[in-house]
């Protein structure tokens, strides 16, 4: 993934202008994986031209599916899934491929990939996922790495409960189940709006799921999926990103082709910080800030609909000049301070205790040579070079780029002064 090309920013512009938030990265790869359930070709329109994208069109092509991309709209043609087999190299690229598993079982019956492996978040189990697919009858033998999962006899409707509501698991359940024998109930699901855009999907294709952003969700299986034309819902993650970076930089943005109700976790912390932020018309959301924001006491990270992980870097970036000081505590993932060390550099004051990381804001920051380690800490060392004084320059790009289209160019149509090198 690392790559030698760099951003480059020179910090203190005011962001100002019109951004178009692209479609959600967390969305456009399940229902990718979902594509291969389908007997013809499927249309995904506002599908984000992202490398993890890319990736699951690679995925995809190894089983035989064809995906051809114009614009933002991508084409799989999964009339004729040949194969089950994902490869390691790709596995490893992307953890999130372990959502291709319930599709691909699914589909043919059996498949074999290697086990997703520890990755910049720290380790990602799928102990969960493996737990609910053999309570639906899936036999999976892991061995040297690799997992080799069979359906003998078909899959069939369980009642799964969910020790905790994880994202990823829900998805393979509702993949594997949606084409079972008989009806899977979900408890504890995850809630996240990209599961309410996956069942939408399949409902379209001609399953039947209720329930969906609630935390419990009912699949009854049905005999066949046909193809189906669907729009990826906004990424709300990158909507959080672009906010902070308007914050960060006492700006003005309006952004567009987003969903307001999809940011409830943090669009009031943004207010009780001193931003004026608020939805401007359909799909649109307004930002200003003309002074110095106050620190938000505590922020938690939790499942939607609260504070969510993948925004707690960037927001911690936008604290680091916030007047008083911000405590964090990360529930989610076990590993998720390693933009902690890289924002020191650029002159904030942090200290990280286990979970929680205790952020005092200083009267401003100054450029420096700082390493992304992973997609979201490198939005959050952006955030903070567009607000730090002189130039700074970001490595590690490769991992940015999973996450956002062209963060520069985007960045750069509202005044900011990045390039990449
Ligand atoms: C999805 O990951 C997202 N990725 C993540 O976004 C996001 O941070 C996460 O959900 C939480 O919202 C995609 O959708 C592709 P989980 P996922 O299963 O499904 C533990 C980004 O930056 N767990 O809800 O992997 C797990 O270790 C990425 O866009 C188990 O213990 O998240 C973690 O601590 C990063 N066993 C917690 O649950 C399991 O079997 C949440 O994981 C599965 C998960």
């Amino acid at each position: 993934m690392a790559n030698s090309q760099k951003l480059v920013v020179n910090g203190g512009r005011r962001l100002e202008g019109e951004l178009r938030v692209h479609g959600a990265k967390n969305s456009a790869l399940p229902l990718l994986a979902a594509s291969v359930l389908a007997h013809g070709e499927c249309v995904f329109h506002n599908c984000p031209a992202l490398t993890d994208v890319d990736a699951a069109c690679r995925i995809l092509s190894c089983l035989g599916c064809r995906c051809s991309r114009s614009g933002d709209t991508v084409c799989v043609e999964a009339a004729n899934v040949c194969g089950s087999e994902i490869p390691d190299g790709l596995m490893r690229e992307m953890r999130s491929s372990i959502v291709f598993l319930g599709a691909v079982l699914g589909r043919t019956g059996r498949c074999r990939l290697t086990f997703p492996g520890g990755c910049e978040l720290g380790a990602r189990p799928i102990d969960l996922h493996l737990a609910a697919l053999r309570e639906m009858g899936a036999v999976i033998s892991e061995e040297h790495g690799w997992l080799e999962c069979t359906a003998p006899g078909g899959l069939k409707g369980a009642r799964i409960a969910l020790s905790f509501p994880s994202v990823g698991a829900t998805e393979n359940v509702m993949l594997a189940a949606a084409c079972a024998n008989g009806t899977t109930e979900i408890q504890n699901a995850a809630r996240e709006p990209e599961i309410i855009d996956l069942a939408e999907f399949l409902n379209k294709c001609g399953a039947k799921i209720s329930g969906a952003g609630g935390s419990v969700i009912a699949i009854e299986g049905v005999k066949r999926l046909e193809p189906a034309e669907h729009s990826v819902i906004p990424d709300r993650i990158v909507t959080g990103t672009y906010l902070c970076c308007a914050a960060a930089t006492r700006g003005e943005l309006i952004l567009t082709r987003c969903e307001p109700a999809h940011i409830v976790g943090f669009l009031p912390v943004l207010e009780a910080m001193g931003c004026r932020v608020y939805p401007y018309g359909a799909g649109k959301l307004y930002i200003s800030c003309t002074r110095r924001l106050t620190a938000p006491p505590t922020i938690r990270t939790m499942p939607y609909p609260g504070f969510p992980t993948d925004i707690q870097a960037i927001f911690m970036a936008l604290c680091t000049i916030c007047d008083g000081t911000s405590v964090f505590v990360e529930n989610i993932f076990d590993n998720r301070y390693r933009h902690v060390p890289e924002l020191i550099r650029l002159g904030a004051s942090i200290k990280v205790e286990g979970r929680v990381a205790v952020v005092q804001g200083v009267p401003r920051l100054s450029g420096a040579k700082v390493c992304a380690g992973e997609l979201r800490g490198g939005a959050a060392l952006v955030t903070a070079a567009l607000a730090a004084e002189g130039t700074s320059e970001i490595s590690g790009t490769g991992f940015i780029d999973r996450g956002y289209e062209s963060i520069e160019t985007a960045l750069r149509s509202v005044g900011a002064d990045i390039s990449r090198r």
